[in-house]
């Protein structure tokens, strides 16, 4: 029997909803393969400074390092507002990525075929296909670059800086040409080289690793371009590769597109298996805790987690096929539901993906 150790943070909000029902079908799918899953729950975000008045405790950083993988629900809410910003749930993300390494955020964006007409663009737009990977780099640029306050002049001013050295560009490059291989063979890189320098040393050293995938189509675009781009053509894109801020916001671009945010996974990854997974979307405090959260974007990252890190494609490919046939049953969340369909709460749409297994 093989036996994996899982680390597990539900965060807030409704992390903990979703959460809950994707480790009932992590379990199904792990004793159909005769696999044992160890979960071992810990604390981040709003519910670790409530508790130990810090996002990222040391314990949850070693109880992950010391796992096969993470699955992470989501953190932060309006309480922790207010705090100030090395204490704010959301440093507990950034202290994840840094602490664990996970320089690269795989971001797929992806149409369900039954849930078109979610989407908020015009269906021919939609018709012509969405499929597309935003790999984003994770642990460098204006997110991990100096930053701090001054004096210019007389006059309070702050800064924050973008800096991208050869070795993270190319780490980075050569994940996106990976993916591509995989997918349609096609890699967009995203920059702004017309204003800057990072940019065109990010442009420059992407083109150097594209030499060692020829059969992959490398173009570039100016961040500006394709963020008008993913709303016009969507379907030009396969893999978009990019910075860690640009790529913060060319994810959520991409997934409004698709109309189903709640249904979308991502994972944050490194050289070896290592890596975590979670939904697209955030905490959604105004609906935790009443039964009205999608949980399929969870129990997708989940399928991921078996794909990516436990090296069981299977066990993925089964709950990908279970949360189909759900969907194509009319079964649907709150935030998916349109007239004609059954609208269920979280836990029953757990206990269906469940009976599907
Ligand atoms: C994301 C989020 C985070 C980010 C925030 C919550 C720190 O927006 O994962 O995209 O900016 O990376
Ligand atoms: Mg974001």
């Amino acid at each position: 029997m093989k036996e994996f150790n899982i680390a597990v943070i539900p965060g807030d909000g409704i992390g903990v909803d979703i959460t809950r029902e994707a480790l009932k079908v992590m379990n199904k799918v792990a004793e159909k393969y005769d696999t044992k899953l160890n979960f071992t729950e810990v604390k981040a975000g709003g519910c670790a400074i409530d508790a130990y008045g810090e996002p990222l405790p040391k314990d949850t950083l070693d109880k992950c390092r010391a796992s096969d993988a993470v699955l992470l629900g989501a953190v932060g809410g309006p309480k922790w507002d207010n705090l100030e910003g090395s204490k704010r749930p959301e440093k507990a993300l950034l202290g994840l990525r840094g602490g664990l390494g996970l320089y690269a955020n795989l971001r797929p964006a992806k149409v369900y075929d039954v849930l078109k007409t979610a989407s908020p663009l015009k269906n021919e737009i939609i018709d012509e296909g969405v499929d597309l990977l935003v790999v984003r780099e994770l642990t460098g640029g204006i997110y991990f670059g100096d930053r701090g306050r001054c004096d210019d002049n007389g006059v309070a001013a702050a800064y924050d800086t973008e800096k991208y050295n050869t070795e993270e560009i190319k780490k980075i490059a050569h994940v996106a040409f990976k993916s591509a291989m995989k997918r349609r063979k096609k890699v967009t890189s995203v920059d702004k080289a017309n204003i800057l320098e990072s940019s065109r040393l990010w442009r420059s050293v992407v083109e150097e690793v594209a030499k060692e995938y020829p059969e992959v189509e490398l173009n570039h675009l100016y961040v500006d371009n394709t963020a008008m781009q993913l709303v016009r053509k969507p379907s030009q894109f396969d893999v978009i590769l990019t910075s860690n801020m640009f790529g913060d916001i060319l994810s959520d671009e991409a997934s409004m597109i698709t109309g189903s945010i709640g249904m979308l996974a991502s994972s944050s990854v490194r050289e070896d298996s290592f890596g975590m997974y979670e939904p697209i979307h955030g905490s959604a405090p105004d609906i935790a805790g009443k039964d009205l959260a999608n949980p399929l974007a969870q129990i997708l990252s989940a399928a991921m987690l078996f794909e990516y890190s436990l090296d069981m494609s299977e066990a993925a490919r089964d709950i990908e096929a279970a949360v189909q046939r759900v969907l194509d049953k009319g079964y649907r969340t709150g935030d998916i539901y349109t007239e004609g369909t059954k609208k269920v709460g979280t836990k029953e749409m757990g206990k269906l993906v469940l009976e599907e297994l």
